[in-house]
């Protein structure tokens, strides 16, 4: 594996406890089995995967020169970047993470991996055709989010994917009774951040990118969306 370290530059507050909580091997190792391996896991993933690839669909027939995938953790979503780009880049602040990702089935052994944050990416201004962000978003306060979609698009040439976790109405009640669910069998469970709507539209705002077009993972059932950009 290729891995350059560049973690230069002061994180915003949100960003820095994001940075952290993915750094351990252990963490890193459990990943994928605690995530996406029951029958459900396995599900949302597949369901994850076809909205990454309906927003790469919707930017052109041919393949893009160049794809970012910030941050690819374990390399889920890479492997979904690589049937859409030329060249693949896999950046992630955490090296256990990527670690995992060298050794993911299906994943080209000659994509590059660079250790970096994604609010100070080691690109050129306009040098990279798509930057995708998965699954990072939700855990992200909002000026967290909008650092983090402001790099993107200084580094991006056009378009932007994004995954934002997702809350309506709807979702509250679902969360409510999962919450009771869980409290049910005695469990502990910790509710990612979703967003409303309107907050969604004023991070773009905010960051100055346009949405062309959003893709539910599972609309009612799921809180991610996958958002399609551009600058
Ligand atoms: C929930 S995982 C998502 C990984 C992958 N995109 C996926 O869909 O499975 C979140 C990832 O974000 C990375 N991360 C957290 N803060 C970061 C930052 N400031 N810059 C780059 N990566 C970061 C973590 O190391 C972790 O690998």
């Amino acid at each position: 594996m290729n891995m350059i370290c560049n973690k230069a530059g002061d994180l915003v507050p949100g960003l820095a406890t994001a940075a952290t909580r993915w750094q351990s091997d252990q963490v890193a190792t459990s990943y994928d089995d605690q995530r996406f391996t029951s029958l459900l896991g396995r599900l949302f993933n597949h369901l994850s995967c076809r909205a990454i690839r309906r927003a790469f669909r919707a930017i052109s027939d041919e393949r893009l020169a160049r794809v970012l995938d910030i941050p690819c953790g374990t390399g889920r979503a890479t492997v979904v970047a690589q049937e859409f780009g030329s060249t693949v880049l896999g950046v992630d602040i955490s090296p256990a993470m990527m670690g995992r990702a060298r050794h993911r089935p299906g994943l080209e052994s000659d994509v590059p991996f660079i250790c970096a944050n994604i609010s100070h990416q080691p690109f050129a201004t306009s040098s990279i055709d798509c930057v995708m962000a998965i699954r990072l978003m939700m855990h992200l306060d909002a000026a967290s989010r909008q650092a983090a979609l402001r790099e993107m698009a200084r580094v991006s040439r056009e378009h932007i994917i994004v995954e934002y976790g997702y809350i309506s109405s709807w979702l509250r009640i679902r969360r409510s009774l999962k919450a009771v669910y869980y409290r049910l069998r005695w469990k502990r469970h910790t509710f990612v951040q979703a967003v409303p709507w309107p907050q969604i539209q004023a991070d773009l705002k905010e960051t100055g990118v346009q949405l062309v077009a959003a893709y539910h993972t599972a609309r009612g059932l799921s809180e991610s969306v996958v958002l399609l950009l551009r600058k």
